[in-house]
Formats: C-alpha cells, sequence, structure tokens
C-alpha cells in the first residue's frame, strides 16, 4: 500500500491545504494528515481545534485520516510505515525551505522521498498567517477557507478581542 503523510501546522486548514489533500489523494492509497503539535510557531488553535477542522474538511475524501505528531517528522513516518512526504510548493519563496526539510528527512532516512505538488495557481498567494490576519482585522476569509474553518475562526477572534476588552 502506498502511505503518504501530510504534514503540517495547519493552523487553520485553508482551501490551499484541501486542493493538495485532494490531489494527493488520487496518487497514494492513504494520505495521512499529520499535524505538528510541539511547533515552534504559537498557534492560534489547540491541537484538537486543528485536527476538528481538518476532519470537517477532508470528510468527503474517502482515503484520508487525520493523526497527531511531536518530535521528529521521520519518527512519525516510521511508527506509522509510511516512506512518502507530501508537501505544496507556492512560490520560489518556499523551495529554499522545503528543500532544506526534504533534505534533512532524507540524511535522517534515506527510504523517504518527498513529492512536491506546485499549489493551484488560485491559492498561489495563500497561508495561514495570512489568513489569521484577515480573519483578526474582520476581513472576508469566503475565498481562504471553507465555511467551518470560517466560523471558527471569526468564533476565535471574538473570544480573543474579548478576553482583550477584560
Ligand atoms: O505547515 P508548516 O508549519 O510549514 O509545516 C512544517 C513541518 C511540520 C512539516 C515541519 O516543521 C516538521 O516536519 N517539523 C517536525 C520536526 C522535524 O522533523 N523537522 C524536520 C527536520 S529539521
Amino acid at each position: 500500500m502506498r502511505l503518504a503523510v501530510y504534514p503540517g501546522s495547519f493552523d487553520p486548514i485553508t482551501l490551499g491545504h484541501i486542493d493538495i489533500i485532494k490531489r494527493a489523494s488520487k496518487i497514494a492509497d492513504k494520505i495521512i494528515v499529520a499535524v505538528l503539535s510541539n511547533s515552534r510557531k504559537s498557534p492560534l488553535f489547540s491541537v484538537d481545534e486543528r485536527i476538528d477542522m481538518i476532519k470537517n474538511s477532508i470528510k468527503d475524501i474517502e482515503n484520508i485520516s487525520v493523526d497527531v505528531f511531536d518530535g521528529l517528522l521521520v519518527d512519525f513516518m516510521k511508527k506509522v510505515g509510511a516512506e512518502i512526504i507530501v508537501r505544496g510548493l507556492r512560490a520560489v519563496s518556499d523551495y529554499e525551505y522545503e528543500i532544506q526539510l526534504a533534505q534533512t528527512n532524507r540524511e535522517l532516512n534515506n527510504n523517504i522521498d518527498t513529492i512536491f505538488f506546485t499549489t493551484n495557481v488560485k491559492y498561489s498567494y495563500l497561508s495561514s498567517s495570512i489568513v489569521k490576519e484577515v480573519a483578526m482585522h474582520g476581513g472576508s476569509l469566503d475565498k481562504f477557507v471553507n465555511l467551518y474553518v470560517k466560523n471558527m475562526l471569526i468564533k476565535k477572534c471574538n473570544s480573543l478581542k474579548g478576553l482583550k476588552e477584560l
């Protein structure tokens, strides 16, 4: 079975991520979307919230599951028995970081290969960070995330604003 892992922070999952998951699901028998829990970035959403949003966004695709990992990605890959990493490439600016990740992972385990999907042009500018910025300022999110994630973002931003006003 061709098992692939799509790792990331997914804080939150965007339409760009969903597009990559859908396309990857056609070339692998099974994809595990793996959410990093111990990121150095401080996430807006908890791991459970991120998993919930991913599950909600991929419920119509059959061969996908969602898992969480901390520590090294290669250790998680070994645990689940996967040797293919899926990543999206938006622009040249992504390339340097992505090649570094892919090569480090391959140095750590030379059975592992990374497959890159070029992002749909429609989403080539999109990132979770930009989406959070727009959400914090009350901008329209419809072109960036699905309805479920949009509502989660609005709820989260409102609760953060409420905390600030206390
Ligand atoms: O969505 P992101 O934040 O760009 O995803 C980055 C991620 C989670 C793929 C990367 O940070 C990662 O794999 N972290 C786990 C630690 C690790 O194995 N790093 C690679 C070797 S330095």
